[in-house]
């Protein structure tokens, strides 16, 4: 792929690479760290429309952008294929166009919160590691057809155009999902090749020009930069999907073994608004916030309860849309008092999925759903 030094390639022309950083809304997201670039929205930002725009959408990298030339670009399709590929984004616009709206969010999410058990490395989320949009592009499904799958096939997986330092070599993201997901054509649930994000082509930053969008499943499996996809019989070697992205307790080589790579991402939810620690008069008061349903086929939020120090649950009403992997909005009015320290919110989805009080401590800081506890000061 072309690397051009200085500046960022887009659809019409060459941007300097510090327009790009403009053009991706630095002053809209909380950068918990630039290189590689990572940031959240604020969380009142995220809960002011169903569709989160660009500018609010978490980033999550786990190195500086590539710089790719939309002109050289080549998607290789290879593996236990009977027709190995290379296409152009002119190829893959031959394909039908589909969009779908999904739900993203990254297995760190609510990260932080594990700090009070022990401490997690890496980027310490808080609740805005989260976005919902509408993703343009090519059915993932039709493009493994026309590349003619071996029965055998199990799993499908992506390789990024971005380099990792690690270990003292240089890496690409990698991502794999089963085939049976894979090959999911039509509907909500069916992965996408997208080139689009909310009707726009992607920025740099979510993966321009191309990348995985795979709804129900955490963000690690969306690939950005997706520049290889390869078709086997077991899941992907690449350290993101063989040893990081899994729930363990160490960071030894047994226990990456005995664990699986986490998959689908668990119901969830987060109190948006007021904001952490604000100053409240007591009496009732407006809560708002997100609840994210489980990423099995159908799953939708049930029900999202709220309270005020964990004492009587109070239902809220849900005000987004009812899709499956697609987030809900809701409102609720809870009653605040002097003694109050704490809000606190859980969901309940359609598929059984519910949100522990408490969620075991794992070493990677994955997949806290635990009820989301929020401090708050009465004055
Ligand atoms: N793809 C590549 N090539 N490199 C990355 O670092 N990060 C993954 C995924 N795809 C990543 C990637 C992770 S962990 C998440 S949560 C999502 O991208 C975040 O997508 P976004 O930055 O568009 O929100």
């Amino acid at each position: 792929m072309l690397a051009q030094s200085g500046g960022i390639l887009i659809a019409g022309g060459v941007l300097s690479t510090n327009d790009a950083f403009a053009q991706t809304h630095p002053k809209d997201l909380i950068f918990r760290t630039t290189e590689p670039r990572n940031a959240e929205p604020e969380l009142g930002k995220l809960v002011q429309s169903w569709l989160t725009p660009t500018k609010h959408f978490y980033v999550r990298s786990h190195a500086p952008n590539p710089v790719l030339n939309p002109d050289s670009f080549r998607l290789r399709i290879e593996g236990m294929v009977r027709k190995p590929a290379s296409l152009s984004l002119g190829d893959l616009g031959k394909f039908g166009k589909k969009s779908t709206t999904a739900t993203l969010t990254c297995a760190g999410n609510r990260r932080a919160e594990y700090n009070n058990e022990g401490k997690v490395g890496g980027v310490q989320w808080e609740a805005g590691a989260i976005g919902n949009a509408t993703w343009g592009g090519v059915s993932l499904a039709e493009v493994l057809k026309q590349a003619e799958i071996a029965p055998e096939t199990k799993h499908v997986w992506f390789e990024g155009l971005d380099e990792i330092p690690k270990s003292g070599k240089v890496i690409p993201f990698g991502g794999s999902i089963p085939i049976q997901k894979a090959m999911i054509a039509d509907g909500p649930g069916a992965p996408l090749l997208a080139s689009s994000m909310n009707g726009e082509t992607l920025t740099p930053d979510h993966g321009y020009p191309l990348r995985s969008l795979v709804p129900g499943y955490i963000g690690a499996r969306s690939v950005k930069w997706l520049g290889k996809i390869v078709v086997s019989d077991r899941p992907s070697p690449n350290h993101y999907v063989a040893t990081a992205y899994k729930i363990v307790k160490k960071t030894e080589p047994l226990d990456w073994i005995e664990s699986a790579p986490i998959y689908r991402f668990p119901v969830n939810a987060a109190i948006c608004t007021p904001k952490r620690n604000a100053k409240v008069s007591s009496g009732e008061i407006e809560l708002s916030g997100y609840a994210l349903p489980t990423g099995r086929p159908g799953s939708k939020i049930k029900k999202v309860e709220v309270s005020s120090n964990g004492s009587k649950w109070v239902e809220a009403k849900l005000t987004g849309e009812d899709t499956e992997f697609c987030w809900q909005l809701w409102k609720a009015t809870i009653g605040v008092y002097a003694d109050t320290k704490q809000l606190w919110v859980r969901a309940f989805d359609t598929s059984g999925g519910f949100m522990p009080a408490r969620v075991p401590w794992n070493a990677k800081g994955y997949l806290q759903n635990s009820w989301y506890r929020m401090p708050i000061q009465i004055g």
